[in-house]
């Protein structure tokens, strides 16, 4: 084993979430070492950030096997049939690849929390940026969690919550309106996070339904409780990308959402998942 690369340092993004990692080019391999600095500023900040990396698919690829296996594409489509863990979270249309998810803004979520087996982590790497818009926030909810008033945490604490992958029914509007074909799941509300043992609210305005257990009335109030309480932004750091920025997040203790940008504007992600593990 080698030492830790020496320029390595690390700069909070924010009081609440998100560390800059600076001194690294992840355009070549990283030491055993280093990967291990990494992994704990990781856990204990949920999202790292490197700028000014220019990095092909593949290195893309390496850098985030060092978080675990490879997630294959489950929702949405694969760039292209040579890139089977990539998608491009893009409205640009012209250059012959495949894309995913949708444009515009997006509510606050978690990754794949309504599979069984939501992803770990997610790597998104910048490859155009709109001129205005486009930013992403990132909220630490293993602090969301840790505020609420301690009632309400034993209460929700050891209970569910329904999530499902439904963007284009109305999320205010559930109960009725639910797809039977949609991947859903029931999680529980406080994620224990496997490496720390912390828990996190795991809760989310997008995709969270209802919570198991509960009257449909008594569900509503408490969710529409917990995604303003989590989305408060001392939880929170938003992220105006430049060209050539890779984040990691931790997606076990971390929620985000993208902010507005115009539609005529070009946005390009190239995004790479990392496998999970049982939600516990
Ligand atoms: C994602 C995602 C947000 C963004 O890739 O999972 O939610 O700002 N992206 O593109
Ligand atoms: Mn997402």
């Amino acid at each position: 084993m080698t030492a830790v690369q020496t320029e390595l340092a690390f700069e909070p993004l924010s009081d609440a979430i998100g560390v800059e990692v600076k001194g690294l080019d992840l355009s070549t391999p990283l030491d055993e070492a280093t990967v291990e600095a990494l992994k704990d500023v990781w856990y204990d900040r949920c999202l790292l950030l490197f700028r000014d990396q220019d990095i092909s698919n593949a290195d893309q690829e390496r850098f985030a096997r060092y978080f675990g296996e490879l997630e294959d594409v489950r929702t949405g489509e694969i760039a292209r049939s040579d890139m089977p863990y990539t998608m491009l979270i893009t409205n640009v249309r012209d250059t012959g690849m495949k894309t995913a998810l949708e444009d515009g803004e997006m509510w606050f979520h978690y990754d794949q929390c309504y599979y069984e087996i939501p992803a770990r982590a997610s790597a998104l790497y910048a490859m155009e940026v709109p001129r205005v818009g486009g930013n992403t926030l990132f909220a630490n909810c293993f602090l969301a969690w840790e505020t609420l008033p301690e009632d309400l945490r034993q209460k929700l604490d050891g209970l569910k919550a329904h999530q499902i992958y439904d963007y284009h029914g109305n999320p205010t509007k559930r109960g009725e309106n639910i797809a039977a074909d949609a991947p859903q799941y029931l999680h529980p509300i406080a994620r224990t996070h496997p490496e720390t043992g912390r828990k996190a609210l795991y809760v989310n305005r997008l995709m969270t339904d209802y919570i198991e257990g509960m009257s449909r009335e008594e569900s509503d109030e408490i969710l529409e409780k917990l995604f303003r309480h989590s989305e408060d932004p001392r939880f929170i750091y938003e992220h105006e990308w430049r060209v050539g920025d890779l984040l990691l997040w931790d997606n076990r203790s971390s929620m985000h959402a993208r902010t507005y940008f115009a539609p005529d504007d070009r946005r390009m992600m190239r995004r790479i998942t990392v496998k999970g593990e049982p939600v516990i």
